[in-house]
């Protein structure tokens, strides 16, 4: 099949690409570089670099196109209180192009890649895909990234569109994630393994027992090649890609720091741990219940959170 990858150079859409060709299919990649690297693109990918809140530049580079796996985004949380304007022209102008520019050359199905943010600081867990999403969002992005979704329904099937799918992923980690090196705002695994390697003491956002379900990115790129072959959806359905098991940052700290027996007052005592400034629009847990990734795309996670931090340390080491 010949498929696009919008933000084919990032983390996920990276590893995507390779899952892809590996699989024998014919990837173009359409990404801006803004966070993403030349160097993650597959060789045997074509790579556009252009942006997708140009309507008009990627346009014809949809004809014959099988199907579309929309990643590109601007992804992280804080920087979208600094700079709301960008999230929206990215996250919301940029996916009404991709499925107009999908509905002009007739390609048959749009994967998004939503976000478990859409949920907000639910007290309810596990966060199903039915409950009410809060009228106020915590923050610029998982507004935006809702919007995507609303667009998945309104600019799909129901107005002439593509088929479309909605994968909410809950924390995605694995190789090529952010690290230290992408500034204070890559996600918490990549942080702590690069402030490992440098001998530092890693970062607890307080007060560390805030709880995140991880979601190894091979696992995340089967769920995508899933949900763009799956004959039970098509109609903008939204599905959480995610685990249901939570850890807390103290147990992601002592999962890299290999000491799983050490309390949190041991970790900053020994001076392994320090705490980092307070943050906002962040929620207290996630959990997800996967029952409807399993009916409808046949998907479970195959790698656990503790396996998936020994993998990346291990890789690490060599
Ligand atoms: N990483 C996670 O834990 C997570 C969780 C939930 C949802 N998501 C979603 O998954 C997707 C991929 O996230 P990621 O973690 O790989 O982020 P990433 O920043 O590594 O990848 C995003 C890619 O999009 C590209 N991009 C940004 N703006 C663009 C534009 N205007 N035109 C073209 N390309 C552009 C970037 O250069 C980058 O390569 C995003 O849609 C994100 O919202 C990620």
């Amino acid at each position: 099949m010949k498929y696009i990858v919008t933000g084919g150079a990032g983390f996920i859409g990276s590893n995507l690409v390779d899952r892809l060709i590996e699989n024998g299919h014919e990837v173009t990649v359409i990404d801006n570089l803004s966070t993403g690297r030349k160097e993650n693109i597959n060789p045997r990918a074509n790579f556009l670099q252009l942006d997708i809140t140009d309507e008009k530049s990627i346009e014809p580079f949809f004809k014959g196109i099988d199907g579309i796996f929309h990643l590109a985004a601007m992804a992280r949380i804080q920087p979208s209180f600094e700079n709301p304007d960008l999230y929206f022209r990215v996250n919301v102008l940029g996916t009404r192009n991709i499925l107009e520019a999908a509905k002009k050359n007739g390609v048959k199905r749009v994967v998004y890649s939503a976000s478990s943010s859409a949920y907000g600081d639910s007290d309810v867990l596990p966060l199903r895909e039915n409950f009410k999403v809060p009228a106020q969002a915590l923050n610029p992005y998982a507004s935006t990234k809702r919007i995507g979704e609303m667009l998945m329904v309104d600019l799909g099937k129901l107005t002439g569109g593509p088929e479309t799918v909605c994968l909410r992923y809950f924390n995605v980690f694995g190789p090529r994630q952010s690290t230290l090196a992408d500034g204070p705002y890559a996600l918490v695994v990549g942080i702590f393994l690069g402030l490992k390697n440098q001998g530092k003491p890693m970062t607890i956002v307080p007060d560390g027992h805030q709880r995140r379900a991880f979601t190894w990115v091979n696992d995340v790129a089967e769920a995508n090649m899933a949900a763009m072959n799956s004959q039970k959806v098509g109609n903008g359905e939204i599905i959480n890609i995610g685990s249901g098991v939570s850890y807390s940052i103290w147990d992601i700290a002592k999962l890299v720091l290999e000491s799983p027996n050490a309390t949190p007052e041991q970790l900053i005592s020994s001076g392994k741990c320090v705490l980092a400034p307070k943050r906002q629009g962040e929620v207290k847990e996630t959990v997800a219940d996967i029952s409807k990734a399993k009916d409808l795309l046949g998907w479970e996670p195959k790698m656990n959170f503790p396996d998936g931090i020994k993998k990346l340390l291990e890789a690490d080491k060599k």
